[in-house]
């Protein structure tokens, strides 16, 4: 299998679902319980090999560098009270042979320029996004480890998808699948339910080959105003063989409140500590 060396975390999202908390906070720094979630989307990143993190960020998001950066006072006054395993968790956030690299998207100007932000960083290897706003859990490999063993010649793609009730199809890219196949034959973003081709939905991550840099650069803005990633995917597809990956986990959309309620109530139920209060919540409505 190639590596998946390299991953992009799109993260200058202006987050206005969480107004006012995003206001100073970082959508990507909410914790569910006690990790933000960012951590959870590195340590996918990590899963699948990667090391280098590539985080497009925005002159607000300080704080995501500040969280992987080492803190001094606090782990001399972990270390001077005795509170081991508390710094070894502070210490640990990432492996040792991981770096972050951090780049700046001046303007929103959309998902696909963000990802266009990295080229610099990514050069020519193919290249794993994470939208750290789906969390994805899994016993088994990740998400984006089990799209990386499918991407293995370096010029596939691998979108992730996710069966979406019918209704919800304006809120995903949606998939047009080959007859029999998991190669995508084209891709709408956002159709009404009648026009979708499939209740197939894209989700937040993706494994793609340095060629959509290109077809990226050469994208004009769509929808909203904003370089959309689909467009420069949907270019892609015309040239290589892009996959839909029907992964094994569970996705929270935790960019929204219902679902980031859901994960809290997920991993509060796997707690021994807290697993009383989630039945507790669960026999009172
Ligand atoms: P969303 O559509 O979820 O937007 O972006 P958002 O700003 O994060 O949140 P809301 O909708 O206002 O609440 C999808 C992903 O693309 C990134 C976001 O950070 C998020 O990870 N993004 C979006 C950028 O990095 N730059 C952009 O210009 C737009």
């Amino acid at each position: 299998m190639t590596r998946l060396r390299k991953v992009v975390f799109p993260v200058a999202g202006l987050g206005t679902r969480f107004l006012p908390a995003t206001k100073v906070v970082a959508k990507e720094m909410l914790p569910v319980l006690d990790r933000p979630l960012i951590q959870y989307a590195v340590d996918e990143a990590v899963d699948a090999g990667a090391d280098t993190l590539v985080f497009v960020t925005n002159r607000y998001k300080h704080s995501i560098a500040d969280y992987f950066d080492s803190a001094y006072e606090l782990e001399e006054t972990l270390e001077r009270a005795g509170k081991h395993e508390l710094l070894a968790m502070v210490l640990g956030l990432l492996p040792p042979h991981v770096r972050c690299v951090y780049v700046t998207q001046e303007q929103a100007l959309g998902l696909g320029h963000a990802v266009l932000c990295a080229k610099p960083v990514i050069g020519d290897e193919p290249f794993g996004i994470i939208l750290p706003d789906d969390l994805i859990v899994n016993d088994g490999p990740g998400a984006l480890r089990q799209m990386a063993q499918r991407a293995a010649d370096g010029k596939t793609g691998v979108l992730a998808v996710e069966e979406v009730p019918r209704s919800d199809t304006g809120k995903y890219g949606i998939v047009d699948l080959e007859a029999g196949g998991d190669r995508i034959r084209h891709m709408v973003e956002k159709p009404k339910p009648e026009d979708a081709p499939s209740n197939l939905g894209v989700v937040g991550r993706y494994v793609l080959p340095a060629r959509i840099f290109d077809l990226l650069e050469s994208t004009t803005p769509g929808a909203g105003g904003e370089i959309q990633l689909t467009d420069a995917i949907a270019a892609l597809l015309r040239e290589t063989s892009v996959l839909a990956h029907r992964f094994a986990g569970r996705r929270f959309d935790c960019g929204n409140k219902a679902g980031m309620v859901r994960a809290t109530l997920y991993f509060a139920a796997a707690d021994p500590e807290l697993r009383h209060l989630v039945e507790g919540a669960s026999g009172s409505t």
